[in-house]
């Protein structure tokens, strides 16, 4: 198998002026695509702005050869964007929404401001720029985007409660985006990263910080953009040069009423909590009507006769 290259293609990659970002620009020019290098060039907080940061990763490509324009705009105005890969290239294949920013308080300290900042950059901006892409991507039968999660998101992370939420809602829009650009061969895919950037200077300790290259989480960004990978509405974790693929699963659960006409009470719910809970044989659901499918067969097997105590308990939603 040869070398995967992006000859031809068009890559959007925003806030590429620094960090991961800036991995990801000079991954894609090194192997052939077109870069927009977008980049607001402002704080780690969100404040200010510049252009210093895009214009440097553009030099630095141009001097490897490769070929790249600066855009200055903000995520929030993504059509703007995607109109300077089309304006300066004819085309866009590849939306990588990575730009971020972090406004850390408790959740108690946490001011409309925070909220509204955070959630402007993650999720409105990447609503933005995939909402202007994916006409094109459409029309042209064609689109990869990444949007840019965290395991703050996935898992919650003391003082960042404004920014796990817009990571997990990126996580939300993935999921159906997925679904809606499937017959258009559009994929869209999240990369939940740990690299060494200014927004991780100062969390992680100096011995993890200088193994946790931008570089090393690069290559899987890249592999998700190009057109041989199937992958789409995956949420994958990498650093360090590792990668896995994380997952929601439920439980089998339990169900709660031993009869259709039956209704439940908050005893009913506490009696079977420890199987409403217990994660042994839990299942991952492919998809929403996987979900529904189980709840349709608990519901059949209420129809068709009592189902009895001793079942009950070792009910399993499986179709
Ligand atoms: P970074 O601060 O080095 O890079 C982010 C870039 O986005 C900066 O150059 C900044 O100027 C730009 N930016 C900020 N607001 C913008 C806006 N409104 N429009 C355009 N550009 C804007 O940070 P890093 O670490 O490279 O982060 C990249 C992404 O990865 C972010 O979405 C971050 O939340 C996410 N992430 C990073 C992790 C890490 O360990 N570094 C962990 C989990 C997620």
């Amino acid at each position: 198998m040869g070398d995967l290259r992006f000859d031809g293609r068009v890559a959007v990659v925003t806030g590429a002026g620094a960090g991961l970002g800036k991995s990801y620009a000079l991954l894609f020019a090194s192997r052939g695509a077109k870069v927009v290098v977008n980049d607001l060039g402002g704080g780690r907080h969100g404040d200010g702005s510049s252009s210093k940061a895009a214009d440097a990763v553009v030099d630095e490509i141009r001097r490897n050869g490769g070929t790249a324009v600066a855009d200055y705009n903000s995520v929030v105005d993504g059509e703007k964007i995607v109109k300077t890969a089309l304006d300066n290239f004819g085309r866009i294949d590849i939306l990588v929404n990575n730009a971020g920013i972090l406004r850390d308080k408790s959740f108690a300290r946490i001011s409309d401001q925070d909220w509204d900042l955070v959630h402007a950059v993650h999720l409105k901006g990447s609503f933005k720029t995939t909402q202007a892409a994916f006409p094109v991507f459409k029309k042209q039968g064609y689109g990869r985007i990444v949007m840019t999660s965290s395991n703050s998101g996935l898992y919650g992370n003391f003082g960042q409660a404004n920014y796990s939420a817009a990571k997990l809602g990126l996580v939300g829009l993935t999921n159906t985006i997925a679904i809606e650009g499937a017959k258009n061969n559009i994929h869209c895919n999240v990369i939940v990263p740990t690299a060494a950037s200014r927004l991780t200077e100062d969390i992680l300790p100096p011995d993890l910080f200088a193994e946790l290259k931008p570089e090393l989480i690069a290559p899987v960004v890249a592999y998700l953009c190009h057109e041989s990978c199937p992958e789409n509405g995956a949420v994958i974790e990498s650093a360090a040069g590792w990668a896995g693929k994380c997952q929601i699963i439920r439980a089998n659960g339990s169900l709660l009423r031993t009869k259709i006409t039956d209704g439940v009470s908050v005893e009913n719910v506490r009696d079977n909590w420890q199987q409403v809970t217990s994660m042994t044989g839990a299942e991952i659901l492919a998809s929403i009507q996987d979900a529904t499918g189980a709840l349709m067969t608990s519901l059949d097997n209420l129809r068709s006769g009592d189902v009895k105590k001793e079942e009950m308990d070792v009910f399993e939603f499986t179709e």
